[in-house]
């Protein structure tokens, strides 16, 4: 058979010791999948073709995507049959507001919100909307980084200043969402293929009611649910997703309570590895693999 072999599409070629990067090659030399790692920011396009260095990179059979935008990336990801996540599924999930668009009327619920080109959205009419505190964030995930917590319009001008809506394009526009006060600093993290949650985690942070791990927070593994299993099915029937990691907030103390945070189509797994012992990238090459019926 055949031997299949893809592109890990990342930042750079060398991502040293980056823990998602190397447990992933790890698993596809166990599954005889040959896979390497591509670097977006090292490859040039010249009109025939990508290019790292003097060396015109090839078809390959697979993608998988760890690099959210750019032509470079989807000019390496076009040389692949396949890439993991989809392009249709990749690109309009990398925005928040098109996770909470297409989930509407999917049953998974989710806090108030509202999206509003940030520049000019008087504080007044946020604060009627969704009352104080509440959350502003760029559309793009950003590991914690774009996600404001705005207590009074000192907060919310200064969180502008800062670029809350930097995240996406040249429209500048934000989500500001309903606080979950019960979730303040603590969430809950899945990890789900194609609809079947494979690993759960709770995520706390002391003193943020950001809870990325990322800033801090420490993780911890947790059983999977009947109602964690139907929110990632709810989700892979509207997103289509291969692979991703899903934020729930915790509305009550009723553990079912949960609201839809985001999801993550290119999240990491060390967190969820190290707390569950599941084995995430396994399970990804293992999906690849199935799907080539290796
Ligand atoms: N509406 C909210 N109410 C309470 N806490 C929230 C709310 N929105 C976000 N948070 C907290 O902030 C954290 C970060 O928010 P979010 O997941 O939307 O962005 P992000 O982490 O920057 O994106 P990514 O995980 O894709 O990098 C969440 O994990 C959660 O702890
Ligand atoms: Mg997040």
């Amino acid at each position: 058979m055949k031997k299949r072999c893809g592109y890990l599409i990342e930042k750079y070629r060398d991502m040293g010791s980056a823990y998602t990067c190397r447990r992933l090659l790890e698993e596809a030399e166990t599954a005889g999948l040959s896979l390497r790692m591509i670097g977006v920011e090292d490859c040039l396009i010249r009109p025939d073709g990508v290019y790292f260095g003097e060396e015109k990179l090839e078809h390959r059979d697979f993608a998988i995507l760890r690099y959210k935008r750019g032509h470079v990336m989807e000019e390496i990801r076009s040389l692949c049959d396949f890439s993991y996540n989809s392009p249709a599924c990749f690109d309009r999930y990398v925005d928040k507001y098109h996770q909470l668009k297409d989930i509407e009327g999917s049953g998974i619920p989710y806090p108030r919100y509202v999206l509003c080109h940030g520049a000019s959205m008087p504080f007044a009419v946020l604060k009627e909307e969704l009352g104080l505190p509440f959350v502003l964030k760029g559309l793009a995930s950003s590991m914690g980084r774009e996600i404001y917590l705005i207590e009074d319009e000192m907060g919310y001008d200064a969180a502008l200043r800062d670029g809350a809506c930097s995240a996406t394009g040249p429209d500048k526009e934000a989500l500001a969402q309903e606080f979950i006060a019960h979730s303040r600093g603590r969430d809950l993290r899945l990890y789900a293929i194609r609809g079947k949650v494979i690993g759960a985690m709770i995520r706390s942070s002391k003193d943020d009611f950001r809870s990325n791990v990322a800033l801090g927070a420490e993780v911890k593994g947790v059983p999977i649910t009947p109602k964690m299993e139907e929110i990632a099915k709810k989700l892979f029937i509207c997103t289509g997703y291969d692979y991703v990691g899903i934020d729930l907030l915790f509305a009550s103390d009723d553990p079912d309570d949960l609201l839809f945070c985001e999801m993550n189509v290119m999240a990491g797994i060390q967190g969820m590895e190290e707390a569950t012992g599941v084995n995430v990238a396994g399970a990804i090459i293992g999906m690849i693999a199935e799907d080539f019926g290796i």
